[in-house]
Order: structure tokens, then sequence, then C-alpha cells
């Protein structure tokens, strides 16, 4: 089984990539091959129908093309996803969702913010048919210590139910790709 984790954060210092770290490494500790897609170090062309020979927009395509299932990370923007995880969405598209679980987690200033921005990624990987998990998350800044190390024991408690909830799906929908 392969899960490609994207961080939707374009930012050089992020806790949007500390969370999807974590994931990767409680992927990894379950011996689950993990694709790491990072917007901010693989940067892509503002979407063009025509950037397909793009070596970012070829990375992200066959990581995407591999995957089995996403765990896929953004920080709250305004009340909606980053425009940077958008703009990489709109580069796959339902011919690399269609059928896949996907697990969505949020980072936000506080405030009740994080909701509205899974909400509005939900409702774009539902245009790409992908098989969104109920279960979510939100982490706020305070949850991070100042190198980005989430610091909240329940918080790593609801990734790793998170976690086993994805491989469950990922292996039930492809039992033949359990790791
Ligand atoms: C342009 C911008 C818009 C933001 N809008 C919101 C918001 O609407 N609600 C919220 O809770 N946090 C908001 N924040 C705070 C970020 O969501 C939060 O600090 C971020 O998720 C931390 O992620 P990072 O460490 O990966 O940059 C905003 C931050 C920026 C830079």
């Amino acid at each position: 089984m392969k899960i490609c984790l994207i961080n939707g954060n374009s930012q050089d210092e992020s806790t949007t990539r500390s969370l999807v770290q974590i994931a990767q490494f409680m992927l990894e500790k379950r011996q689950i091959e993990t694709l790491f897609f990072d917007v901010s170090i693989h940067e892509l062309p503002i979407f063009k129908i025509d950037h397909n020979e793009h070596a970012e927009v070829k990375k992200l395509r066959s990581y995407a093309s591999l995957a089995d299932g996403f765990f896929i990370c953004t920080p709250d923007y305004h009340n909606g996803m980053s425009g940077a995880l958008k703009n990489a969405l709109d580069y796959l598209g339902k011919p690399y969702f269609k059928g896949k679980p996907a697990a969505i987690a949020a980072t936000a200033g506080g405030g009740k913010g994080g909701i509205n921005a899974l909400n509005n990624l939900r409702i774009v990987l539902r245009g790409m048919h992908a098989l969104t998990l109920s279960e979510q998350i939100v982490i706020d800044d305070q949850y991070f210590d100042n190198e980005s190390k989430l610091i909240d024991k329940n918080i790593n408690e609801q990734l790793d139910d998170m976690i086993d909830q994805l491989i469950n799906i990922t292996s039930r929908i492809n039992p033949s790709q359990l790791c």
C-alpha cells in the first residue's frame, strides 16, 4: 500500500509540514510506503493546461498515480484551503482521486478556525470523486512549540487513530495492496 502525503503550505517554516511529517512517521511505523509531496519544496507553476511537461507537475502526478490513498494537510487561509494546495489539486483531479480514500487535516491560528478550510477541501475532493474520511483534525498554532513540534498528547492520539482508519479503509478497497 502506498499513501501520498501532501503538505499544502508553501511557507519554509511550517507547522503544517510538521503535521504531515508526523503522519508520515506514523504510516512508516506501520510499514506503509509513503510519497511526500511538499508544495513548499516542489514549487508548481500556476495551473495551465500546457504545463504537462513541468518537472514538478510530473512528480506530483506520478506520486498521485502510484498512491492508493492520501493524507492531505492545509493551513486555514481566510476560511479556505491554501491557494498553493488548490493549485496542486487542480493538476490532479478525478483521474488521480476517484475511489481513493483521503484523510484530511488543517492547521489554524486558533479562534475556531480550520473547520471551514476542511469543509472547503472536502468539497473540492468530492469534485474529484475521492473517498474522504469522516474523521478530520484541526490543530491550532498553540499546540506546537517554537520548533513546530506537536506538544499535545491527545492530538497525537487522534492522528494515530485517523492513520489507522486511513489504512483500514484503503486496504478494504484494495486488499491486495496491504503493505
Ligand atoms: C494568509 C493567511 C490567512 C489566514 N487565515 C486564517 C483564518 O481564516 N483562520 C485561522 O484560524 N487562521 C488563519 N491563519 C493562520 C494560519 O492558519 C495558521 O497560522 C497556520 O495554519 C499555521 O500553519 P504554518 O505554520 O504551516 O504556516 C491565516 C494565516 C495566513 C498567513
